[in-house]
Formats: C-alpha cells, sequence, structure tokens
C-alpha cells in the first residue's frame, strides 16, 4: 500500500505530510494514518509540537467523494479533529495549496496556521447545496467574527493568502516550509502553548452577524442551506461547542440527502458532462485563437465584445456607421467603469481591458481575426450579405460564429464558401454576465470548429452546451413552449399574477409575465407578425396589450401596471377584462385553474420538448438542457433544470400527465417517444 504520509521529526517538531495522489482527499485511511502519527508524536517526549502540511499544490481538497458511495469508516474527520483538539501539545498547519472543504476544517481544528503564498482557502460546500460539517461554521467565526465566517461559508469563493492573513485567519505568510519549519521551531522552542480553535470565542456581538445574514437570505430564495448557514453560525455566538457541532454534524447529513443538494450535485456533475462531446473527441487538435472581430456593436455585439476582452482577447468591433460605432465602444468603456467604481475590478483592469476593444467601419479590419461573432439585426438578407463579405475578407481557417437567435444556420452558411468554418454561438442577454452559450452546430461544421468554440466559451468564463440547428435550438424552443402554455392557461380561466406566483413561489426569479414585461412585448410581437406564426395557439392577449402600446415596463403598463418606474408590477382590472374578452371571443368558457395545474402544465411542456429535442438530436442529452436552463434562464440550482426535476417527481407520472393532456388540450401535447419509453424504463 502506498504511504499516505510521510512522517519526520526535526528538533521538537513531529511533521505530518499528506501524500496521497492526486488531492489528499481526507479518505478514511488518510485519517487513520493521521490520527496515529499525532499519537506517536503525543507519546514522544522529545517532541514538543505537531506539523501538519500537504505535498505538492494540495493542502487537501476535502472530504474523499467516493466515500458517499462505498459508505463511511471510522474515524470520521470529525474524530480526527477531535483528537488533535485533545492533545496535550500544539499543532501547528502550514497550508501549501488548496485547502477546500473538510481540508480546511482539518486545519481550523489545529492551534495555529502558517500559509505558504500559494495557499487558497474555501467552503464550496454551498455549491452543493451543504453547509461545512466537521466544525466549520463554529470554528471560523471564533477567528474572524460571524459576518466575515458567513460570507466565505456561503459563497463558497476561494480566498488567497493575503486575503486569509489580512482577515485574520492566519498568524502568517512564510515564502516557503523551511522558513515555516525554522519560525514554529524558535516559538515552539520560546515555549508555544496551547490555543484550539474551538477554545476562543466569537468577537463582535451576534447583531452584526444578522446584518450581514440579510443580503445573503433576500436573494437565497429560500435554499436551505443558505437557511442553515446563517443558523449554524448564528449558534457559534450561542450554543455551547460541542452542542452546536453535533447540530452542524447532524444538518450536514440531513441536508446531503435533501433533494436540493441531490439537485445540486446534479447540475455541477451535468455542467462536467456537458463538455464531453460523443463523436469530437477531447483530443481534437485546436484552431488558434488570438485575436477576435465582433460585427454590430448593439446590444448583444457590445457584451460579446466584453466577453472576450475579459479574458484577454484583443477584439474588434464593427459597425456600419462611426456613429453607432463609437457610441457601442463608449457603452463598453462605461461598464468597465462601473465595475471599477463598484471595486469589482481594479483601475489597471479596467483600462487594460477597454483597451483590447478596438473600433473600424471597413469589416477588412477582421481579416486576420482567428474568429468573428456576427451580432447584426435579426435577417436573414442581413446576415447572408455580413456573411458574404466576411467569406471575401476573412483569413483561411477564421472561424465565422453567427449570434442569431431564430435563424437557420445551415442558410447562413451557405453566403459563404467555407460553411464548415461556420458555427452559432448563441449568447444570453446581457452577454457579458450570462454564464450560458449554446454552441450551435450546423449540418456541415467542422469537427474542429465544435471543439475549439467549445474551449473558447471555457476561456471567456461561459458555460458552452452544445445543440444543433432546429427553431429555437434548444433553450429557446423549450421556453416559448413554456410561455405558449402561460398563455392558453390564461385564456381558459388564470390570471397573470396567479400564473407568475406560482413560478416564483416554486423558485423562479421572476413569472413568465413579467419576464414579458421586462423584455418588451413589442419585441415578441414583432417576432410573431414577422413569422405569420401558424401555431394552433396564438399569443392573442399579449398581441393585443402590444397593439394598444402596452410594452411592459418600459412603456409603464404591460401585463402589469407599473406606476412611477416601478420595477414590480400590479395587477391590472384592464388587462383582467381584455383577457376575459379574448376568452369570449374564442368561445372558451372560463374556469377556476388551479396552481397545481399551472405548474404541471408549463412545466411538462418544458420537459417533453426537451425529451423531443434529444430524440431528435438536437441536444445530446437531458442533463445539457438542465444546465441550459440554470445558466440561461435564472432557474434555480436548487431545483436542478426542468429535466432533472420531472425525474424527481417520477418520469411515469409526468408521462400519464402528458398523455393526458394530448388528450384533452390539444395536439401540441403530443408525447416525444423517448419520454414515453424512458418512464417506462423508469417504472420496470
Ligand atoms: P441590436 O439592434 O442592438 O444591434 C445590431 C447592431 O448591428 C446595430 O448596431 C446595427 O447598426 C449593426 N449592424 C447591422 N448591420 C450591420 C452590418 N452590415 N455591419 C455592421 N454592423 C451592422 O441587436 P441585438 O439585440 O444586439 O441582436 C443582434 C443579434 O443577436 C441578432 O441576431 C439577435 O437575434 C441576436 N440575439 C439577441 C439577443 C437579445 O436578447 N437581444 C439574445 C441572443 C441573440
Amino acid at each position: 500500500m502506498e504511504n499516505l504520509i510521510d512522517t519526520q521529526t526535526r528538533g521538537p517538531l513531529g511533521i505530518i505530510r499528506m501524500q496521497r495522489a492526486p488531492v489528499n482527499a481526507l479518505g478514511h485511511a488518510l485519517r487513520g494514518a493521521i490520527s496515529e502519527a499525532h499519537r506517536g508524536f503525543e507519546a514522544d517526549p522529545a517532541i514538543r509540537a505537531t506539523v501538519l502540511t500537504g505535498n505538492g499544490k494540495f493542502f487537501s481538497a476535502g472530504a474523499d467523494i467516493t466515500e458517499f458511495d462505498t459508505g463511511r469508516k471510522k474515524p470520521y474527520l470529525t474524530d480526527l479533529i477531535a483528537r488533535l483538539e485533545e492533545g496535550t501539545k500544539p499543532v501547528v498547519v502550514i497550508i501549501n495549496g488548496i485547502a477546500y472543504g473538510g481540508g480546511f476544517e482539518l486545519a481550523l481544528g489545529c492551534d495555529y496556521i502558517y500559509l505558504l503564498p500559494q495557499a487558497r482557502l474555501a467552503f464550496p460546500e454551498i455549491n452543493l447545496g451543504n453547509i461545512p460539517g466537521a466544525g466549520g461554521t463554529q470554528k471560523l467565526p471564533r477567528l474572524i467574527g460571524g459576518p466575515k465566517a458567513l460570507d466565505i461559508i456561503l459563497t463558497g469563493t476561494p480566498i488567497d493568502a493575503s486575503r486569509a492573513l489580512e482577515l485574520g485567519i492566519a498568524e502568517t505568510i512564510v515564502s516557503d516550509e523551511e522558513e515555516a519549519l525554522a519560525r514554529i521551531t524558535q516559538t515552539v522552542e520560546a515555549g508555544l502553548p496551547r490555543r484550539p480553535v474551538r477554545d476562543l470565542t466569537v468577537p463582535g456581538s451576534a447583531d452584526e452577524l444578522e446584518t450581514a445574514a440579510e443580503p445573503h437570505l433576500r436573494r437565497s430564495r429560500g435554499a436551505m442551506a443558505v437557511l442553515k448557514g446563517v443558523e449554524a453560525v448564528r449558534m457559534s455566538y450561542s450554543a455551547p461547542i460541542d452542542e452546536a457541532l453535533a447540530w452542524e454534524r447532524d444538518t450536514f447529513h440531513e441536508l446531503n440527502a435533501s433533494s436540493e443538494a441531490r439537485a445540486q450535485r446534479h447540475i455541477f456533475f451535468a455542467e462536467r458532462s456537458a463538455r464531453k462531446i460523443a463523436d469530437v473527441p477531447a483530443d481534437t487538435p485546436l484552431r488558434p485563437m488570438e485575436s477576435a472581430g465582433i460585427i454590430g456593436a448593439g446590444t448583444m455585439g457590445t457584451g460579446i465584445a466584453m466577453c472576450f476582452a475579459n479574458a484577454g482577447i484583443p477584439v474588434r468591433v464593427i459597425e456600419q456607421e462611426q456613429e453607432r460605432l463609437d457610441h457601442g465602444l463608449a457603452r463598453i468603456r462605461q461598464t468597465y467603469e462601473t465595475m471599477r467604481d463598484r471595486g469589482r475590478i481594479s483601475a489597471e483592469e479596467a483600462q487594460a481591458r477597454a483597451g483590447l476593444v478596438t473600433g473600424s467601419v471597413d469589416l477588412a479590419a477582421v481579416a486576420n481575426a482567428d474568429i468573428v461573432v456576427e451580432a447584426v439585426f435579426e435577417a436573414m438578407d442581413v446576415k447572408h450579405e455580413v456573411f458574404a463579405k466576411l467569406d471575401a475578407v476573412c483569413k483561411p481557417g477564421a472561424i465565422l460564429a453567427t449570434n442569431t437567435s431564430t435563424l437557420d444556420i445551415d442558410k447562413i452558411a451557405e453566403a459563404t464558401s467555407r460553411p464548415r468554418d461556420v458555427i452559432g454561438l448563441h449568447f444570453f442577454s446581457p452577454a457579458h454576465i450570462m454564464k450560458l452559450v449554446e454552441v450551435v452546430r450546423a449540418r456541415k461544421t467542422a469537427k474542429d470548429v465544435i471543439a475549439t468554440s467549445m474551449a473558447l466559451g471555457q476561456r471567456i468564463g461561459k458555460i458552452p452546451v452544445l445543440v444543433g440547428v432546429c427553431d429555437g435550438f434548444a433553450g429557446n424552443r423549450m421556453f416559448i413552449n413554456f410561455n405558449r402554455e402561460a398563455q392558453i392557461l390564461i385564456e381558459e380561466g388564470a390570471l397573470p399574477w396567479q400564473v407568475d406566483k406560482v413560478f416564483t413561489d416554486w423558485g423562479l426569479a421572476m413569472g413568465p409575465l413579467s419576464v414579458m414585461d421586462l423584455a418588451g412585448l413589442d419585441v415578441g410581437y414583432r417576432i410573431r407578425q414577422a413569422r405569420g406564426s401558424q401555431t394552433p395557439y396564438p399569443f392573442t392577449t399579449a398581441d393585443r396589450l402590444a397593439e394598444s402600446g402596452r410594452y411592459g415596463q418600459k412603456t409603464g403598463r404591460g401585463w402589469y401596471l407599473y406606476p412611477e418606474g416601478a420595477r414590480r408590477g400590479v395587477p391590472d382590472p384592464e388587462v383582467e377584462k381584455l383577457i376575459e374578452d379574448v376568452s369570449r371571443e374564442k368561445g372558451i368558457r372560463r374556469r377556476p385553474v388551479t396552481d397545481e395545474e399551472i405548474l404541471r402544465r408549463c412545466l411538462w411542456q418544458l420537459v417533453n420538448t426537451g425529451y423531443q429535442i434529444v430524440e431528435e438530436g438536437i441536444a445530446q442529452r437531458t442533463g445539457d438542457l438542465d444546465v441550459i436552463f440554470v445558466n440561461g434562464y435564472g432557474w434555480p440550482r436548487t431545483r436542478g433544470g426542468p429535466m432533472f426535476y420531472a425525474r424527481e417527481t417520477g418520469l411515469a407520472q409526468v408521462a400519464a400527465d402528458v398523455t393526458r393532456f394530448h388528450e384533452e388540450i390539444g395536439p401540441h401535447w403530443k408525447p416525444s417517444a423517448l419520454l414515453l419509453e424512458e418512464a417506462k424504463a423508469a417504472g420496470a
């Protein structure tokens, strides 16, 4: 068996070095080995302190996740930490690299923390719907106070060595292990006392914690892990530590088994799987990606340009006229200045990023770009003209991408002599903020263009998901059907505010009608008019609202009234009357619609459409669709996405509902064959 630790003595120090490849995950054998070695040093009269450290880039990345499935064995991490705390000699930790989750808690179970410059500390548990479960919520507040501890526990964001020192987590930062050992030897020889973190008193008052907790609770949309995290840190002020530790451990196990945590684990793994493409090997050679061009400096073009600049890639923006170009470039500069003023980036960074964006009114200025992303008006003739010009000026091998959200990319590619180089990069608005990019492969797109686009997505900090060409691609095609069902329910008897409330109660930040008011009812109206939509269920009420100038928030009236620029709408009796008129004209007898029916019908539209999309090969897997909804549509991670929610509900139930809706409501409910098949397999 490999040696999980290396032990050494050096003067008065007994040194334990974790060396379990690849990340020093704290599996039971490693825990046992540390505990044994510590016991040995405790018993050795020549040793006056134990030093605990790691090797390579890792102190310890935390729990061994494979143990979640195989079952946990003693000593648990909490046992190991308790033994270190019960010893008679001080334990000093040298954090040599990553100390996440249980690794960070192990360090907090010791007396003193030294940091090497490359140390990074975090509690990532919250990203998986949990809180630290081996003392983190009680000990971190004792070191740095409740408010700062709460930020670390509830954001999961890693902190570097200098920030950790500034917060008061560590004694000092030393340049390397040699220096650390020399300094520790000195302090030990001078009589270093024991000082377990658990014995400290939390500084400050519990009132400060309540103020600090407020924004976290407001943003949490009721996520259990956030509520429990606040409760845990609250206990650090008031409860005896052993009682609080027992509560923390029980809560950790409870949350771990909750559907919210399952949902977040699902999304975590789905985001990783989304990178894999069945017919494009992971080692496909990538095309160069050192410079970019953007065509169109409108809403999307400017946002996409910032994505490149944020990743350090120089980008040239092309517009038709100088005035529009200047306007677009000014908007980019303003955005960076605002980020600087809010302390999100430094002044140098703001300047450097803005400096990477240049402009031109001559399309030939992108001739040498490795990639060009087109974001001009959404009209096929305009796109054709732009792609024909790009074909003429761009260097061979350049990737020619379009940000179209509704047009057929196979047709756009026909305007060029190089359809293999054409691909869709469908960003979501605001493009510099939203994480999702749908990478849309067209019929002839080359594999290395797909691989390079996926890699580019990651490099610019996005979550790229591969989809194929169809009306609306994956996300919008699902979302429009969700919205259409909301429209139908309103004609049958529901009211907009009832529909919206069902979804905000369920966990969405906004209901579908409020979203329409925010986006502008004129936008969807124009698209529907341009397409002469032939769906069996036209958006009649929405169209009437748009026709009467009720565009939503920007005009103060839409589905709701927005008195004096209010962002939250209030119900409007006029809209209610309009809805009743529409129902009457269509010969629909309005009836009470239950919240449950609203939820199921809208969600199962998403799910049934999602299965159709996978069945048709437009998306590779249902998990990819969850990734799309969580990162592009503000879906709560705690729900895991619509496809996951359907599986949690039970596919047999979903399939039965969809089949019944098909009989009772209409042809747009035709069940997906894949849904029926998977429901059968799940029931078997
Ligand atoms: P926009 O109207 O804000 O910007 C388009 C810009 O392109 C305008 O500034 C226009 O002057 C410029 N332009 C037009 N023809 C040009 C040409 N030949 N050469 C150079 N510049 C030209 O439009 P927006 O909203 O930015 O949309 C652009 C594209 O992004 C469309 O294809 C749209 O469907 C797509 N999209 C839009 C989303 C949104 O939420 N607005 C979301 C995802 C995709």
